[in-house]
């Protein structure tokens, strides 16, 4: 069904080449205030007017596809944001400025209502067996305005009755005081009840495990991988410079199954220019939390201006990346050759920021949020958001197929 309305399913899995290449995400939707799908007019105005909803605080930073429904994920960073796990329904809203329907219902949206409801959520995953994975960071606010209502919490959703099938909070032990998880990685293996998930700490420095079968989760704590790197700190996003000098882990990949039947984990601080691995053959492993350091391993620098957020990998394993500091640069090339994977970027339209990639296991295609660079700035360093709004890419298409390389 995706086909007929200009999805393109196929070019990008097939892309193998030994060189980097670029993609830019095609527009589906965009708005310059998200909307949401109140039960009638009458409940919105009063949200309106009360401050329950304030459109202009609202951002998305997650996406997934799973059907006709592309989930949106709009974190509560600041006040009035109605729901943090929506949906737009692709079969009713082809193109445009859709509302955002909250999922699995608008009760099971309402902040601090920990056991029964998401507080915030940031990145999502939908799995091969039809679930849905949402960690909820439990937070309202964001950097020093953050307060933590309910702990964290991992939620999943069977896709075909949209009903919540598990929820399991993170003990203490998992998470510090300086925690802050903003993706997810989810792992199948030999069934759908050999399940993973896996947590990236970006601010705690560590990356948590969950086992699906024993309902149990264990942390690597403090790999000097785990950190960021100290001359990487400096970031030049869309002539605009500003320091992120503190971020840990970021983007996360899983690579198809290999010969030894464990897949490997590629993971990247947000800053630093380099990936690393591991097999989650050590990620399943409690018993390896504290034994594990040389399984970790190093990769290559992709080169100069190549931070990295949210990223993916396809089941062909090609991984699809964004360069938050290229999108200002598009004729950037690469100085170094590319490690494996073989690796696939999305270029952002001029001055935006790709904050999430999403690859559906059916293999529809990428996702991605594009926000303008001004509201991405105005969260972490106070800089005002201007007037045009959040776009959704839910395609893409090729802008130079097979550049880049160096
Ligand atoms: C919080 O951070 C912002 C900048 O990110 C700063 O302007 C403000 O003073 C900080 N507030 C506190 C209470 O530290
Ligand atoms: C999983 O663990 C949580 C503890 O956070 C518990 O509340 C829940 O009932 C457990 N679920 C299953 C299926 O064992």
């Amino acid at each position: 069904m995706f086909q007929d309305k200009g999805w393109i399913l196929v070019t990008l899995i097939t892309l193998v080449t030994p060189s980097w290449a670029a993609y830019k995400l095609q527009e589906r939707y965009s708005w310059n205030q998200l909307d949401f799908a109140f039960p009638n007019t009458r409940l919105k105005d009063q949200a309106l007017a009360s401050g329950d909803y304030i459109p202009q605080n609202a951002l998305p930073v997650g996406v997934e596809h799973f059907g006709n429904r592309l989930f949106v994920t709009v974190p509560r960073w600041r006040d009035g944001i109605p729901a943090t796990l929506t949906y737009i329904n692709m079969d009713r809203s082809l193109t445009g400025s859709p509302e955002l329907i909250p999922y699995p219902d608008w009760r099971s949206n309402t902040a601090g209502d920990c056991a029964n409801s998401i507080t915030t959520a940031y990145r999502i995953k939908v799995d091969e067996c039809g679930r849905l994975w949402v960690l909820d960071t439990g937070t309202v606010g964001i950097g020093n305005t953050t307060t933590n209502p309910c702990p964290y919490a991992v939620n999943v959703f069977d896709l075909t009755t949209d009903t919540r099938i598990r929820r399991y909070e993170l003990p203490g032990v998992d998470t510090n005081p300086n925690t802050f998880i903003a993706n997810i990685a989810v792992d199948i293996g030999k069934n759908c009840d050999d399940a993973y998930a896996y947590f990236a700490d970006e601010l705690g420095y560590g990356l948590i495990a969950y086992s699906w079968e024993l309902n149990k989760s264990w942390r690597f704590s403090a790999h000097s991988y785990f950190f960021p790197d100290p001359l990487r700190g400096d970031f030049n996003v869309a002539g605009i410079n500003f320091q992120w000098g503190e971020e840990g882990i970021f983007g996360m990949s899983l690579s198809p199954i290999r010969s030894d039947g464990y897949r490997t984990l590629y993971f990247s601080p947000l800053a630093s220019h380099r990936q690393f691995a591991v097999s989650t053959r050590i990620l399943r492993d409690e018993t390896r939390t504290e034994d594990s350091y040389h399984d970790f391993v190093a990769l290559d620098e992709r080169g100069p201006n190549s931070h990295t957020t949210s990223r993916v990998m396809s089941d062909d394993g090609i991984e699809l990346f964004n360069l938050i500091d290229q999108n200002a640069k598009p004729q950037t090339s690469w100085a170094s050759s590319p490690p494996p994977p073989s690796r696939t970027y999305l270029h952002a339209n001029s001055g935006n920021v790709v904050s999430s990639i999403s690859v559906s296991t059916n293999s529809v295609g990428p996702a991605g949020v594009e926000v303008p660079k001004a509201y991405i700035f105005n969260q972490h360093n106070g800089i005002n958001y201007e007037t045009s709004g959040p776009h959704l890419f839910p395609t893409h298409q090729p802008a130079q197929p097979g550049v880049q390389d160096g």
